[in-house]
């Protein structure tokens, strides 16, 4: 079994350690912060979860699922807070998916104004991406992550053992971001066992969010392959799950850069084996999905500042390109 690896996150005065690894959850309590008197444990009933902390603990439950993903369920954890008598000097700690990471982070970044919190990472795609990074946030009728923040963890865990519990389909989800990152640094993921491809998979979005914490351009490159699947997430209501879309947002985006005459045929069948072959995700769109559709969702997606605008691979790696035409959108998205 591989050593735990430490990834830090290099943000001046609020860097902070990601431990990954088999048995990471070991070292929680050596990231708590020395001011801590209490612990609130945010989590859900359906998260394996034993927190074994040196200082009081109370522990939170909130809803499982997107629905729970409110302001309502803001309030409730709040109200916990007030309850338990946490003071800004205290300790949140996170334990689950993305969707905990978000809720737990948004009500650590507004308890008195701003409190720690720590994120223990119990899905795959919480481990590569929702736990690192600080961006946090709740949904609106009118849509997703509409009302957050941008506040770091003071740790985050990822403790490979919690995987053995999660359902393939949200696996899945993990696996549409880690082929994304094959692409955003064109290494070999793959050839490096779990423990090494998910501390490298931090690592590549440490260096991101570093680089550009409050997602300018360079953060924006971890959309890759987004723009096409969250409109697939919408059109099938979620039946796609997001590493599946994810997968499929991959191959468009090469046909579309190969459409543009950014990247040739070669690059192209890269992005079909790696997401086909590699991480045993769909590569073409659903033939009962219509283009228009597509078109339209894409059009609306909150990344898109002036016309259609992509994360596409060229030249010199890849970068955002604004302004694609609606008529080489379409003709990338009939070779899917
Ligand atoms: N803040 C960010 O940078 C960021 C990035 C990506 C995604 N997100 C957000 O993350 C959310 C999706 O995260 P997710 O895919 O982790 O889903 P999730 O947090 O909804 O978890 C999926 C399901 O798995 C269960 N689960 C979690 N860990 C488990 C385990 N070890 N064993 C068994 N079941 C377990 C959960 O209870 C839930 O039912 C979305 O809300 C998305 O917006 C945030």
């Amino acid at each position: 079994m591989s050593a735990l690896q430490r990834v830090v996150v290099p943000l001046g005065e609020r860097s902070y350690d990601v431990v990954v690894g088999h048995g990471a959850i070991a070292e929680l309590a050596g990231l708590l912060p020395g001011t801590a008197r209490k612990a609130a444990v945010v989590t859900q009933a359906t998260v394996p979860c034993s927190i074994d902390l040196p200082l009081p603990t109370a522990r939170i439950e909130i809803g499982v699922g997107e629905s729970h993903k409110t302001l309502t369920t803001i309030e409730l954890v709040a109200r916990s807070f007030a309850r338990i008598g946490l003071t800004r000097h205290d300790v949140v700690i996170a334990v689950g998916g993305g969707m905990v990471t978000d809720i737990a982070g948004f009500a650590a970044a507004t308890w008195h104004r701003g409190m720690p919190v720590i994120n223990v990472a119990t899905t795959l795609l919480g481990m590569v991406d929702g736990a690192i990074g600080g961006k946090t946030a709740v949904n609106l009728p009118e849509g997703k992550n509409l009302v957050g923040s941008f506040w770091q963890p003071s740790g985050v865990i990822c403790d490979l053992d919690a995987l053995a519990t999660l359902p393939s389909r949200e696996r899945r989800s993990g696996d549409g971001e880690m082929a994304k990152y094959h692409f955003l640094t064109g290494e070999d993921l793959e050839a490096l066992d779990l423990t090494a491809r998910v501390a490298r998979c931090v690592s590549i979005k440490a260096a991101l969010v570093a680089a550009d914490e409050r997602e300018g351009d360079q953060r924006a490159l971890l959309n890759y392959g987004h723009t096409l699947a969250h409109a697939l997430e919408i059109v099938t209501d979620h039946g796609l799950t997001h590493g599946e879309a994810v997968g499929i947002g991959l191959v468009f985006a090469a046909e579309l850069a190969r459409q543009l005459d950014r990247i040739d045929d070669e690059r192209v069948k890269a992005h079909r084996v790696v997401v086909g072959d590699t991480y045993g995700l769909p590569t073409s769109v659903p033939t009962d999905l219509g283009a228009d559709d597509l078109m339209a969702l894409m059009a609306r997606d909150k990344k898109a500042l002036d016309g259609l605008t992509f994360v596409l691979d060229g030249p010199r790696g890849i970068e955002i390109v604004r302004d694609v035409s609606t008529s080489d959108v379409r003709a990338a998205l009939a070779r899917m």
